[in-house]
């Protein structure tokens, strides 16, 4: 997919030579794409006088940064060891089995990506997936399958009012 680069531009300008705004910048991006686009990559590093390597560096480092698109539902499966025993990882290959994706990766139709998260702080709730902003405790493959299902249905009736 191309990336327009005209709002990049802006923001890039906007934050252009201010000492420590590399991170707030790179968020602004990431507000306007949904993701860090890697071909932005060198236009950030000059607009802050800073090398590529360097904003690579920090796209690496922090987990609040994507380098590729995510989809539109992030699907979080908890893989710290009380939910892993709890049946986490039978959850986990559950999802990536049904989608046909990989850890990080985004179905085709870009609905979905999977996610593996470590613990989460509710380990008593375990096994735990969160899809968006909804927590599933003592989830179940039936819970991840409804809640898919539901979301795949939402999707069709857009595509549906838009045709
Ligand atoms: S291990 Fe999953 S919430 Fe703690």
């Amino acid at each position: 997919m191309k990336v327009d680069l005209a709002e990049a531009q802006k923001t890039i300008q906007k934050y252009r030579d201010r000492r420590g705004a590399v991170i707030p910048l790179l968020q602004e991006i990431q507000s306007i794409y949904g993701y860090v686009p890697q071909e932005l990559i060198p236009l950030i590093a000059k607009g802050m006088n800073v090398y590529p390597v360097d904003i690579y560096g920090i796209l690496t480092f922090y987990a609040q940064f994507y380098l590729a698109p995510r989809g539109r539902h992030i699907i979080k499966v908890c893989m710290g060891t009380a939910c892993y025993i709890m049946g986490g990882k039978d959850l986990f290959d559950h999802v990536r089995g049904t989608l046909g994706i990989e850890v990080d990766e985004t179905t085709k139709d870009g609905l979905f990506t999977l996610e593996r998260v470590a613990c989460l702080g509710c380990c008593g709730m375990g096994p735990v997936v969160v899809i968006d902003d909804k927590f599933i405790g003592r989830c179940t493959v039936k819970d991840i399958n409804e809640e898919m299902e539901r979301l795949q249905s939402e999707k069709a009736e857009r595509l549906a009012e838009t045709n």
